[in-house]
C-alpha cells in the first residue's frame, strides 16, 4: 500500500515536474489540482491502477468544453460580434437575414443546445455575416461573394458550376433534342480540352459518326455566323 502511493507519487511527480500527490497544480493549468479519483487502493489484479487520480477542476469551477477549469458564469465561451445578442440555444433558420430562404423560420427541434449569436431585434444577416439594418442588405446575395475557381455564388451560396449539368435537367424541343457538347471557350486551365456542358441541338451527328476503338465520338461546338451553332461530331481519344 505504501509502495503503491509512492508509486504513484512518484508517475505524478514526473508529469507535474515538482509538487507532487493531491492538491498539486495539473502542468501549470489554472484553476485545477490533481485529485486521486477513490481511496487509493491495490487490487490482486490491478495492484497500481486503483490508486490513480486525475486533475479536476477545483471547488467552484466546472470544466468547459474547450476543457479548461472556469467558475460556472463563464461557462459560455461564444462571443458575439457588433449588433448581436447572444443565446444559449442558437438556431441558424431563427437567424434574421438579408435574404431569407424559404426553410427560414421552419425550425425543428435542435437535438442539443448549442450557444450562439442571433441578430439583435431590427438587425438581419447579410451573406458575409454581418448584422446590419435591413436598408445596409447589399442589394443581391451574390454582391460582395468572391466564390472560389470552379464554383459559382447563386442566392449568396458559393456552388460548385455545372455540377449536376447534365441532359436529365435540360429539356429540348429541338429535333436533336440535348446532346452533351464541348463547348468552344470555357473558364478552366488552358490546354485542357473544356468540359462537356448539356445543349440543345438541331442535329446530333453522332448518332450517324463511328469512331475507331479507342476513340469516342464528341459533338463540339464550332464557329459559326450566328449563334445557335450546330456542332460537330469529332473522334476524340476516349476518356476512361
Ligand atoms: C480560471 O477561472 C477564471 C474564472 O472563471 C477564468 O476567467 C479563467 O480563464 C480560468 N483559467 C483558465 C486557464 O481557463
Amino acid at each position: 500500500m505504501v509502495r503503491a502511493i509512492l508509486l504513484i507519487s512518484l508517475l505524478v511527480g514526473a508529469v507535474s515536474a515538482g509538487v507532487v500527490g493531491p492538491g498539486a497544480p495539473c502542468g501549470g493549468r489554472e484553476n485545477e489540482s490533481f485529485q486521486l479519483s477513490k481511496a487509493c487502493e491495490a487490487t490482486c489484479a490491478n495492484p497500481v491502477q486503483e490508486c490513480l487520480g486525475d486533475c479536476v477542476c477545483n471547488e467552484g469551477y466546472v470544466r468547459n468544453a474547450q476543457g479548461n477549469c472556469v467558475k460556472s458564469e463563464d461557462c459560455s465561451v461564444v462571443q458575439c460580434a457588433l449588433n448581436e445578442v447572444y443565446t444559449s440555444c442558437y438556431q441558424e433558420c431563427e437567424d434574421k437575414k438579408c435574404f431569407p430562404s424559404d426553410t427560414d423560420g421552419l425550425c425543428g427541434i435542435p437535438p442539443e443546445c448549442v450557444p450562439g449569436c442571433y441578430c439583435k431585434r431590427g438587425f438581419v444577416r447579410t451573406p458575409q455575416g454581418k448584422c446590419v439594418k435591413p436598408a445596409n442588405c447589399p442589394s443581391n446575395p451574390c454582391e460582395l461573394i468572391r466564390c472560389p475557381a470552379g464554383t459559382e455564388c447563386v442566392n449568396g451560396d458559393c456552388v460548385p458550376t455545372n455540377t449536376g449539368s447534365d441532359c436529365s435537367t435540360l429539356a429540348c424541343l429541338t429535333p436533336g433534342g440535348c446532346a452533351m457538347v464541348q463547348p468552344l471557350v470555357c473558364t478552366g486551365p488552358v490546354n485542357t480540352p473544356c468540359p462537356l456542358v448539356p445543349m440543345c441541338v438541331n442535329a446530333n451527328e453522332c448518332w450517324h459518326t463511328r469512331c475507331s476503338l479507342g476513340y469516342e465520338c464528341v459533338l463540339q461546338e464550332t464557329a459559326c455566323g450566328s449563334p445557335p451553332c450546330t456542332p460537330h461530331a469529332t473522334c476524340q481519344l476516349a476518356r476512361i
